[in-house]
């Protein structure tokens, strides 16, 4: 694997490489080993062309973790205020000397554009692009679903399994979710079962080519599910004619705590955050026992240096538990 710029980049045995690697991290955390020489002497750059929290903490403490040298770069407060271009920044950050470019950036594709362009030798991977896609948001959910709903849950025991048969349904505002066109392609190559639950308004006009179910009607869905995961609405991309009342539209797709009762009592409750809380989500779900919203975050990071690792260390792999 050279960049990581779409779910779809992995098939079903590199998404589980990928998560059974994410597993071994897990474990050098949870053996309070701070840090792996692995990466001693790689440059990471983090270039956040858009606002973030989780993807780039999580990215510049995977990147630690492993022992790489960091750069964050972020596009407020750069020459990129001033018009820089993607290419000119592309190419300064070339001069510096960089072996991966973590990349977010509001154009759909620019990830791609990076890694195509030969403006830069590094391997690219995509932090969120977009209306397009997030691969590292649908790594550490599925990693996150692995562990609650395949094997008996502890560290390492679902090596080597996919999510066969499990049923996903993502709900709310698909049309403007990186997160969802992701997940939906991960979770196929996985083997899981997906089931898109959103306003007609909120569906992408070729939602039927996707390798998933469709549906308007939340509460039936819910009892059928092993996992719910709940989607930001995106306001700021929005009008009226796709989002008319917050009221109504909580009350038709928001989780709250009568529908949690329509839940089985092994499904989790995801969501990948930033949350509107009492919009999609209620306290009582996000909050609720079976939640795993803050496990999501945690499991990005172990997910991100399985990422780095895989890309960058090559030949030079080692046994990363030990
Ligand atoms: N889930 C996610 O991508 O969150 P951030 O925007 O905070 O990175």
């Amino acid at each position: 694997m050279r960049h990581l710029l779409s779910a779809a980049d992995l098939d079903r045995d590199e998404a589980v490489l990928v998560l059974d690697t994410a597993e071994q991290m897990a474990q050098t955390q949870h053996r309070e080993i701070k840090k792996l020489p692995t990466l001693r002497g790689r440059t990471v750059i983090n270039l956040f062309f858009e606002d973030s929290t989780r993807t780039r903490v999580s990215f510049e403490a995977a990147a630690k973790r492993l022992s790489a040298d960091v750069i964050n770069f972020s596009a407020k407060g750069s020459s990129v205020s001033k018009g820089e271009s993607l290419k000119d920044t592309a190419l300064t950050l070339q001069a510096m000397g960089a072996d991966a470019v973590v990349i977010r950036h509001g154009a759909s594709g620019a990830p791609h554009r990076l890694a195509t362009s030969g403006w830069i030798d590094s391997s690219v991977v995509n932090a969120g692009d977009g209306t397009h896609e997030h691969p590292t948001q649908a790594l550490l959910d599925a990693f996150t679903m692995r562990h609650h709903l395949v094997g008996n849950r502890e560290h390492g025991a679902a090596a080597g399994q996919d999510l066969k048969g499990k049923r996903v349904t993502i709900v709310g505002d698909v049309l403007h979710s990186r997160v969802a066109r992701s997940n939906v392609l991960l979770l196929h190559s996985l083997g899981a079962e997906v089931t898109l639950v959103a306003p007609p308004t909120l569906l992408p006009q070729r939602v039927d080519a996707w390798p998933c179910a469709t549906s308007y009607d939340l509460d039936a869905s819910l009892p059928e599910a092993d996992a719910v995961m709940m989607l930001r609405v995106q306001r700021e991309r929005m009008n009226a004619a796709y989002f008319p009342s917050a009221r109504e539209y909580s009350r038709r797709y928001g989780l709250d705590a009568r529908r949690l009762r329509l839940l089985q009592d092994h499904t989790i409750v995801m969501h990948p955050g930033p949350m509107n809380r009492g919009l999609e989500i209620s306290a009582d779900a996000a909050d609720c026992e079976r939640s795993t919203i803050v496990e999501q975050v945690g499991n990005g990071v172990s997910v991100r240096m399985a990422v780095l690792y895989l890309l960058l260390a090559g030949g030079e792999r080692e046994e990363v538990s030990r």
